[in-house]
């Protein structure tokens, strides 16, 4: 499909009017006739919304006049206070000392001067790690996914759960993202990432669709898992509880109470959901791709994991600066709740590990992946200035630290970032 240009907008007006083509279930809407005609033949409802439709025009030059006149007076009696009813007119300038996390009276429309520059500087970062699922070839995967013998049994569990997790997980965030935690994240540059972030995490599940519609699989099996499979469904079920609590429009954050709330949602995305239930899978398929199969869906995991890997540190940044700002709210009780809240999500992720590795594959077992995620967990407890829970254990996937390295995490952006951009493919 082209890209409607300003010559085909002026060309199409001239256009006599459409044959009445209506869709049957127009007769039971409230919808006018003329607007279903428009709805037939325009590319997209705003340049539909903007032209004078075939009908109006052919009806005579009076209704378009009464309109324009109608617009005019409209436009001479705009207030533009309710429009700008968060601001006070006339106030101050925007001062870096204004801008806060939450509960921010300033102005969000102006995004400097910057106050968070780690928000604005992920932002350029992840704009300039920008990678689209189509640039993966996924040839060798499907020749693999389709032999007899290329797989084993539980190889191809893996994938697929893999591919059932993550292909909705992905839109939990993204729902969480837009509708929970936006709106209540008072400050433009970090809702310029986060407005960077839902883009991704569109890419991602954009990723998964992609890898499952190329390999052939059961759609209805794979977007379903998260309701049927247990092992999916409790690590769905454990994040979209935290969604449901901050869902209500009405919700505002601006008592202890309600700022806690907010904290507790952003701890379970980023920190459990981004931070832990990612990382069993991503192991298991990077794992995989390190010994040359399903190269194609682990390219796309590796990209999805750079991503993310840049999702949870910006999140435990929002959510220390927030603590920062209201240490009222970092109370004792609330420290072991989210403590508990960590290892919760801990847990669940190594149920996970068990349910998919009922034996050892791909060089790694359940015991292995616990150990690992028992890692995951001390690090994220240590990231938000809490006690490690799992004394001495360390990491069994060394390797996993090199694709993304925990600790050299900018050497590692700045290698993916170059693959990127001279178009390489990723190797193993
Ligand atoms: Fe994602
Ligand atoms: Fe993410």
């Amino acid at each position: 499909m082209s890209i409607l240009s300003w010559d085909e907008f002026e060309d199409d007006s001239q256009k006599p009017a459409a044959p009445q083509q209506q869709p049957k279930t127009v007769e039971t809407q409230e919808t006018p006739n003329t607007q279903a005609v428009s709805d037939a033949k325009s590319p997209s409802p705003s340049v539909a919304a903007a032209q004078p439709t075939p009908a109006a025009t052919s009806s005579g030059t009076a209704n378009s006049t009464d309109t324009l006149a109608r617009a005019s007076a409209a436009l001479e009696k705009m207030d533009v206070a309710p429009g700008l009813e968060e601001l006070e007119m006339g106030a101050g300038r925007v001062q870096v000392d204004d801008k806060r996390m939450i509960n921010c009276r300033a102005d969000l429309n102006q995004l400097v001067p910057f106050k968070y520059e780690w928000a604005w500087q992920k932002y350029l970062d992840g704009c300039a790690n920008h990678w689209m699922p189509q640039e993966v070839n996924m040839t060798h995967d499907i020749a693999l996914w389709k032999s007899e013998d290329g797989l084993t049994d539980d190889e191809r569990v893996i994938i697929k759960r893999s591919l059932g997790f993550f292909s909705t997980a992905d839109s939990l965030v993204a729902n969480n993202l837009v509708l929970a935690i936006y709106r209540l994240i008072t400050n433009p540059e970090c809702r310029q990432y986060i407005l960077r972030q839902a883009f991704e995490e569109a890419i991602h599940t954009h990723a998964y669709q992609y890898c499952i519609e190329s390999l052939g699989m059961d759609e209805g099996e794979i977007f379903n898992m998260y309701r049927e499979i247990p092992s999916v469904a409790r690590k769905a079920a454990w994040g979209l509880k935290y969604t449901q609590s901050l869902g209500d429009p009405n919700f505002r954050t601006g008592t202890p109470e309600q700022d806690q709330e907010l904290l507790r949602n952003m701890i379970a995305f980023y920190c459990v959901l981004e931070g832990i239930f990612f990382y069993c899978g991503f192991s298991q398929i990077l794992s995989m791709g390190r010994r040359n199969k399903m190269t194609g869906v682990a390219e796309q995991f590796q990209y999805i994991l750079r991503d993310e890997s840049m999702h949870v540190n910006f999140g435990i940044d929002m959510i220390n600066q927030i603590k920062i700002e209201n240490p009222h709210l970092w109370s004792e009780a609330f420290q072991e709740e989210v403590t508990q809240m960590i290892l919760e999500g801990t847990i669940l992720e190594i149920e996970y590990a068990r349910d998919t590795m009922p034996r050892g594959v791909l060089g790694m077992n359940a015991a292995m992946m616990e150990e690992y995620l028992k890692f995951i967990c001390n690090r994220r407890l240590n990231q938000l200035g809490l006690p490690e829970q799992y004394k001495g254990v360390n990491n069994p996937f060394q390797w996993m630290s090199e694709m993304m390295d925990l600790r050299k995490e900018k050497n590692f952006f700045e290698t993916r970032v170059t693959d990127y951009q001279t178009g390489g493919a990723l190797s193993w």
